[in-house]
């Protein structure tokens, strides 16, 4: 070693060591998971049964369900729930029925005595009607129907009006409903059985987690939380987990390929939609009369980590409905979104994309991909 030391070595060699000393300082309290898929579980969650107890905070004691290979948390008053996703740096976590029937969930929730509120509170009126009580574009909610009656959902008051008014409905409750999307239209009947959106505002590990520390309780504490292992290097996370990952080179030579198949998928796309690509710059600036020469559009700017996380993130529901104007696929790998996925959408103009899509996307413009909208940076 020594002389002929290559770069590519070393760089690997720091890697390495990188990556040792973040698992020597997490010994303690080490992530879990609960199954293929399931969400990886750290402070301030614990299951129970693979986690010691300094390891959580109280009120995010989780279990696993063995058979279902579910993550799953017990509220005090409303039951079980399985974690369908979490984002630790959001302090977001999402919740699905494991039985199936959220909306009767739904109808029992109450949240006092757990950690979690509502991000995006709608407020739902349930309403019980005879069978026959068959309306034009209401959406029964299909498991709490039986033979003799037809259970509907709905946040608009002019349906509300409606079916209060008929001598075939009975109102049975209305529920605050912590929905995964701010519905600017009013919901004419939902079968609500997309995930629940929560979030939580103690412990505040949120911005721990963003800079890729690891936050957890002081020692001999109960409540207080302190954040290590914030990486020295200044290295964001999701950067030295694609390193550390595909170790180093190979790593960064795949990221710049799928940059470059994502930009060239991106232009087909429009090519398919309107014939031609449009340029990245808009003509006003090709118009104004500067002294200097126009910007390379090549070096057109895109925006940095913190401001692309400030866009709100979701994780699909077995529906996998969207918001308007958004249809089933993402306009960027052209692929069917499905449950499960994560996505993210441009608060300006509510589109939507894969997360890992529209994040390598915004790193190179700072505009969406669909409707050319710049999002403001965010403050
Ligand atoms: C497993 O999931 C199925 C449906 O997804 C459900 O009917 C069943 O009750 C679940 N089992 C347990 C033990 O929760
Ligand atoms: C929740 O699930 C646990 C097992 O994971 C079970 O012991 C408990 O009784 C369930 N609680 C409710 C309210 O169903
Ligand atoms: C929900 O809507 C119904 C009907 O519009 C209304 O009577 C009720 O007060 C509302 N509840 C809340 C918490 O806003
Ligand atoms: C609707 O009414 C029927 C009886 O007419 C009752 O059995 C059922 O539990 C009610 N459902 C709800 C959700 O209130
Ligand atoms: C449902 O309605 C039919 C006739 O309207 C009646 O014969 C039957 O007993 C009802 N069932 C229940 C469970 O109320
Ligand atoms: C924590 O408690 C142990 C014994 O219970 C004690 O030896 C140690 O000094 C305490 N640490 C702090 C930081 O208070």
């Amino acid at each position: 070693m020594g002389k002929n030391q290559t770069p590519l070595f070393s760089t690997v060699l720091i890697i390495l060591s990188l990556s040792l000393q973040a698992s020597a300082d997490s010994q303690i309290c080490r992530n879990a998971v609960c199954g293929q898929d399931e969400p990886l579980i750290r402070f301030p969650f614990r299951i129970r049964t693979l986690q010691p107890n300094p390891c959580g905070y109280p009120g995010f004691d989780l279990s696993c369900d063995p058979t279902n290979q579910t993550t799953v948390i017990e509220l005090p008053n409303t039951g079980n729930f399985t974690i369908r996703g979490i984002d630790y740096a959001e302090q977001e976590v999402w919740l699905n029925d494991p039985d199936g029937c959220l909306p009767k969930k739904i109808l029992s929730l109450d949240f006092s005595r757990t950690p979690f509120s509502g991000v995006y509170d709608q407020n739902f009126t349930f309403f019980n009607c005879s069978s026959d009580y068959i309306k034009y574009s209401l959406n029964p909610i299909a498991c709490l129907c039986g033979d003799n009656f037809t259970v509907f959902a709905t946040s608009s008051p002019r349906v509300y009006n409606s079916l209060s008014l008929s001598p075939s409905c009975r109102y049975v409750k209305s529920v605050a409903v912590p929905v995964q999307w701010p519905f600017f239209e009013q919901v004419l009947s939902s079968d609500l059985g997309d995930d629940l959106r929560l979030k939580w505002d103690t412990p505040r590990c949120g911005r721990c987690e963003f800079r890729g520390g690891r936050c957890g309780l002081k020692a001999n504490s109960t409540d207080e939380i302190e954040c290590t292992d914030i990486p020295r290097q200044g290295i964001p996370r999701a950067a030295r987990y694609a390193i550390t990952v595909g170790m180093g080179i190979p790593a960064l030579l795949c990221l710049i390929s799928l940059v470059c198949f994502v930009c060239s998928k991106v232009k087909s796309s429009y090519a398919r939609r309107w014939g031609s690509f449009p340029a990245n710059l808009p003509t006003i600036s090709q118009q104004a009369s500067m002294p200097e020469p126009l910007p390379n559009p090549r070096l057109v700017m895109g925006l940095n980590g913190a401001v692309i996380e400030s866009y709100p993130k979701i994780v699909l529901g077995e529906s996998r409905r969207l918001p308007k104007p958004n249809d089933s696929t993402c306009p960027i790998c052209l692929l069917d979104y499905q449950a499960k996925e994560t996505l993210r959408t441009i608060p300006e103009c509510n589109h939507c994309f894969h997360a890992a899509c529209i994040d390598e996307w915004l790193h190179l413009n700072a505009s969406c991909p669909v409707c050319r909208n710049r999002p403001m940076p965010a403050p």
